[in-house]
């Protein structure tokens, strides 16, 4: 008889997030192909899913700090979208539809009233860890459709990381964080329609090991994922990819983030990761 090995228990990482409450919450324009003006979310029940998925976040142990939600930004709520942070140096957003640009000033207005020392606001188009991931040690840089490819040079200086070009060519998958998902130092799942072919190979050549998703987990959002380590965080359509997420030693949480996706974001869209930040000057204060 043989008995499959179990995958090994992996070990979460306590985080520090910013994020959001979707106070003003509405789709009133179209900057991607998920808004539908015509179809706009109860913002009632985007309150419950958004906060909902903050308690899973507190229970789970990580640390969440909320940014100030303005009226007249709708989409402040998708708070990935307002700053890259590495270390302690944060590369606010600069967004490229003008109807997301108040955020900018916004959040600048966070990081500077934290303390953080090392704040820059991007001179060239780049819209955060929406199109900013970190996948052990190398900054991933998404464009094509928000982020400009100019950007990355400044991206990657400020941030002093060495940056991976990926073009992104699905407009559902505008932004990386909706087809690229970082779960453990190591692991990584992706799925490669969304990128060009120079991207895909890429990707493979970096990630052998990477989990390659299905076009319908994609398409429920299933990659705008937020781990741990451990705990992968991800929309409730996604169900086929969480079992799969099982077998690779993770533990799911599928949440309901319908609302919240009527804008074409999801629950790693609702979170800034700080934990990049190892000593902030929040954290060094006696
Ligand atoms: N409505 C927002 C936009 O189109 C959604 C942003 C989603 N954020 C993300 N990190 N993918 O800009």
């Amino acid at each position: 008889m043989t008995t499959q090995a179990a995958a090994p228990m992996r070990i979460p990482r306590p985080c520090h997030f910013l994020m959001c409450p979707p106070t003003y919450f509405d789709v009133r324009y179209a900057i991607n192909p998920w808004m539908d003006p015509g179809d706009p979310p109860d913002r009632r029940v985007a309150m419950e899913q958004w906060e909902r998925l903050r308690a899973l976040l507190v229970d789970l142990g990580h640390r969440v700090e909320l940014a100030e939600p303005e009226p007249g930004l709708p989409d402040m709520v998708f708070a990935a979208n307002a700053a890259t942070v590495v270390d302690d140096r944060i590369l606010v957003s600069s967004f490229r539809h003008p109807e997301r640009r108040g955020e900018t000033a916004a959040y600048e207005r966070w990081f500077r009233a934290r303390g953080y020392r090392q704040v820059r606001r991007a001179g060239r188009t780049n819209e955060g860890q929406g199109d900013h991931l970190l996948a052990g040690g190398r900054l991933l840089a998404g464009h094509g459709f928000r982020t400009e490819r100019e950007s990355h040079p400044e991206t990657g200086g400020f941030l002093r990381r060495d940056v991976v070009e990926l073009t992104l060519v699905d407009a559902r998958f505008y932004h990386l964080d909706t087809a690229f998902a970082v779960l453990a130092e190591d692991t990584v799942m992706y799925w490669p329609g969304a990128f060009s072919a120079a991207g895909r190979r890429r990707l493979a050549a970096l990630f052998p090991d990477a989990l390659l998703v299905e076009e319908a987990d994609a398409a429920a959002f299933g990659l705008n994922a937020v781990s741990d380590g451990r705990n992968v965080l991800l929309p409730s359509g996604a169900a086929a990819l969480a079992d799969r997420l099982r077998g690779r030693g993770f533990e799911p949480h599928l949440v309901d983030a319908g609302e919240l996706m009527k804008a074409g974001g999801g629950p790693k869209c609702c979170v800034l990761h700080l934990h990049h930040a190892s000593a902030t000057p929040w954290e060094r204060r006696p």
